[in-house]
């Protein structure tokens, strides 16, 4: 297997304009200075970025027009999760892999992001590269994940197929230690386990839950992220904080995943 590092990003929750605020928060301006950062800290030590959902919030029209404008997302690229092609601050064509966060609407994101794919109720999909399979799992559009059993059959299938995997969805599997993130975990997010456990899964990579942590289950690790915009703070009821983002830059390389976090001051 060939070494190689991608990027880390999520929860974007890009609005209706660039200049619109959620929460108090400038979520295009967070973003842009995000990808100003990997642009030129990491960009030219990874092969492409990966995004774990909430791309806009709320999911109208409007915003993922916003979305694609300021990524300069050509859509006739690529079919779902990617890649596609963004062109934005110091970014030149880079890859860019997107999934589905609970705040996206799944018919939306496929037409502005992907027109060549169907309509999908639920994006999960693969991609290889560099002898790795991605696993781009769809745990839904509730702030709760539910463990569909569909997606459930998808990951058995695609993880006796090729090996080795790396799993990214959008809902945390782990607690984070906060007991109203931790609700939002899947009611039987045990029978994720039980189809993951024992096979060749490098790591699991999450957003959601708007605060980086990293936990090891059964030997996989499973790392989550702050997102680009507002953070949750990690306490039993909510609230955010004023914590600059994070974004994580992973190298796969002799069969195992080593990560880097890197914090933007905005
Ligand atoms: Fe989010």
């Amino acid at each position: 297997m060939t070494s190689f590092s991608f990027v880390h990003v999520t929860d974007h929750h890009l609005g209706e304009s660039e200049t619109a605020l959620t929460r108090g928060f400038a979520p295009a301006y967070a973003f842009r200075t995000v990808l100003r950062h990997i642009a030129a800290t990491v960009a030219d030590q990874a092969d492409f970025i990966v995004s774990t959902g909430d791309l806009v919030e709320p999911a109208s029209d409007a915003a993922y027009e916003t979305a694609r404008a300021m990524l300069n997302i050509n859509s006739a690229d690529g079919r779902a999760p990617g890649p596609l092609y963004v062109t934005v601050e110091g970014l030149h064509r880079y890859p860019m892999y997107f999934l589905p966060g609970n705040h996206d609407d799944r018919a939306s994101f496929i037409r502005y992001l992907f027109p060549r794919t169907a309509p999908l109720d639920l994006v999960n999909a693969t991609f290889v590269h560099k002898g790795v399979q991605f696993i781009c799992l769809d745990w839904g559009t509730e702030a709760k994940a539910v463990a569909n059993p569909a997606m459930l059959d998808y990951l058995a299938r695609v993880l006796r197929g090729r090996s080795p995997s790396i799993i990214l969805m959008h809902h945390q599997p782990v607690p984070v230690g906060s007991r109203w993130l931790d609700e939002f975990i899947a009611d039987d997010v045990a029978r994720f386990w039980d189809v993951v456990r024992g096979q060749d899964v490098l790591g699991i990579f999450c957003g959601h839950a708007h605060t980086t942590h990293e936990t090891l289950v059964d030997g996989i690790p499973v790392f989550g992220l702050r997102s680009t915009i507002y953070q949750f703070a990690r306490c039993d009821e909510p609230m955010l904080c004023l914590e600059p983002p994070h974004y994580r830059l992973v190298t796969v390389k002799d069969g195992e995943v080593h990560t880097q976090i890197f914090e933007v001051p905005l």
